[in-house]
């Protein structure tokens, strides 16, 4: 096996030992808080470490290659245990999920989980590439999804092409764009992760092509996640600039957040043809309004998109302890948390090994 790989296989084997059951229990009491008074609102979803792009800043072909350890089919956590975990974690607060990947649209028979997820008490959204839209929205839709969201990273194809690297046409995400909006998965959002040098001179098409649809084109920085992506501060073009060169053209004015915490900050056109928004986690960190919690596809509880060791909860379920028990772990695992990498982030921390993106879920 080459040094790659057991490099990679050892930062996503990092657990911080089993998740511990606490001795005294933690009720479920849906006021959950960590060590800086943050609850725990969302819950992040991963259901599938695969992805059929291989989007330059995510999964670049030289790491993602045929011989990559993907995880095995018996170490995914089943729908059942899925479903345990997301009603646990709404019975401590949580009102939102968010089902994520890789390509969560790859994982077999996807709709039958947002059936289950669907009876919970939450929004229920997934962000997906676009690609399976065409085929799959209407029976996502009728399983109970809320909403979808779409990466999509240039609107003009030779570009697209390049950032997704498997030369994947900007046409049929379109497609899929298309679909969900006729199913009803709407507001429908779009992100754009922006690399300078690479696709800011998209920022601009993306905007204008756009305006005056129903969805909302949110401009991302590109983020130091995993250790694979070749991550430079210089290729990070700051949310300022995006905002500015938009409104440039179409002048645009800030409006407030949809609700607290809310990761996107707001812009308006300012004659009323929509709105778009910017994720600023790098030059404007947001941590300490942070309320995410990200389950792996293994059944591991990461408290950071940037973390290097997650907690393992399907040792729990498969030892068959009680909701209770698991419930208390998880009660354990976030007042525990005290994460804020985005707000400290150094040149050391983004060298450091972490867990990539395609496994944790955006
Ligand atoms: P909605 O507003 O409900 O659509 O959700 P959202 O704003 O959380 O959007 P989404 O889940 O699509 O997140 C957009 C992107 O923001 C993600 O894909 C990440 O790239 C980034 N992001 C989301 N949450 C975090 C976070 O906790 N930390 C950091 N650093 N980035 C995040
Ligand atoms: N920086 C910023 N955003 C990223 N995404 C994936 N990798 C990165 C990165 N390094 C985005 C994807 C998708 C979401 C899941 O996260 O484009 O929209
Ligand atoms: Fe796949 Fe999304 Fe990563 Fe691109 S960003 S490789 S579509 S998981
Ligand atoms: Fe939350 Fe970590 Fe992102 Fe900060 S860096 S906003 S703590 S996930």
């Amino acid at each position: 096996m080459s040094e790659k790989i057991i490099h990679l296989l050892d930062i996503r084997t990092a657990t911080r030992a089993a998740a511990l059951v606490p001795e005294q229990p933690i009720p479920a009491t849906g006021r959950l808080l960590d060590t800086r008074d943050r609850a725990v609102r969302d819950l992040r979803i991963s259901v599938t470490d695969r992805c059929n792009f291989r989007c330059i800043y995510c999964m670049p072909k030289s790491v993602f290659d045929k011989d990559y350890p993907y995880l095995a089919r018996s170490e995914l956590l089943s729908f059942e245990e899925i479903e345990r975990i997301a009603r646990l974690f709404v019975a401590h607060g949580v009102n939102k999920l968010r089902i994520t990947g890789g390509e969560p649209l790859l994982r077999k028979d996807i709709e039958k989980l947002i059936e289950r997820l669907a009876r919970l008490p939450v929004e229920l959204t997934l962000t997906t590439n676009g690609a399976l839209l065409p085929q799959k929205s209407r029976a996502l839709r009728d399983a109970g999804l809320s909403r979808v969201t779409v990466s999509l990273d240039a609107i003009d194809d030779a570009t697209f092409r390049a950032m997704n690297d498997v030369d994947f046409p900007v046409a049929r995400v379109l497609e899929g764009i298309d679909a969900a909006h006729a199913a009803g998965l709407t507001p429908l959002k779009i992100n754009m992760v922006v690399k300078r040098g690479t696709n800011d001179h998209a920022i601009v098409p993306m905007a204008r092509h756009f305006r005056g649809s129903d969805h909302i084109v949110r401009f991302i920085e590109f983020m130091d996640v995993g250790s694979s992506n070749g991550w430079k501060m210089d290729e990070v073009l700051p949310s300022s600039d995006v905002i500015a060169r938009i409104h440039a053209e179409m002048p645009l004015e800030p409006i407030g957040p949809n609700y607290p915490g809310e990761v996107a900050q707001r812009w308006r056109y300012a004659d009323g043809s929509g709105e778009v928004g910017v994720i600023s986690s790098v030059t404007q960190a947001f941590c300490s309004s942070c309320t995410r919690a990200r389950l792996s596809t293994e059944g591991k509880i990461f408290t950071c998109l940037f973390a290097t060791e997650g907690h393992d909860l399907r040792v729990l379920l498969r030892e068959g302890r009680s909701d209770e028990e698991i419930a208390s772990a998880i009660g354990a695992i976030w007042q525990a948390r005290g994460d804020r990498y985005s707000e400290i982030r150094t040149a050391d921390t983004a060298a450091a090994r972490k867990i990539e993106m395609s496994y944790i879920g955006g």
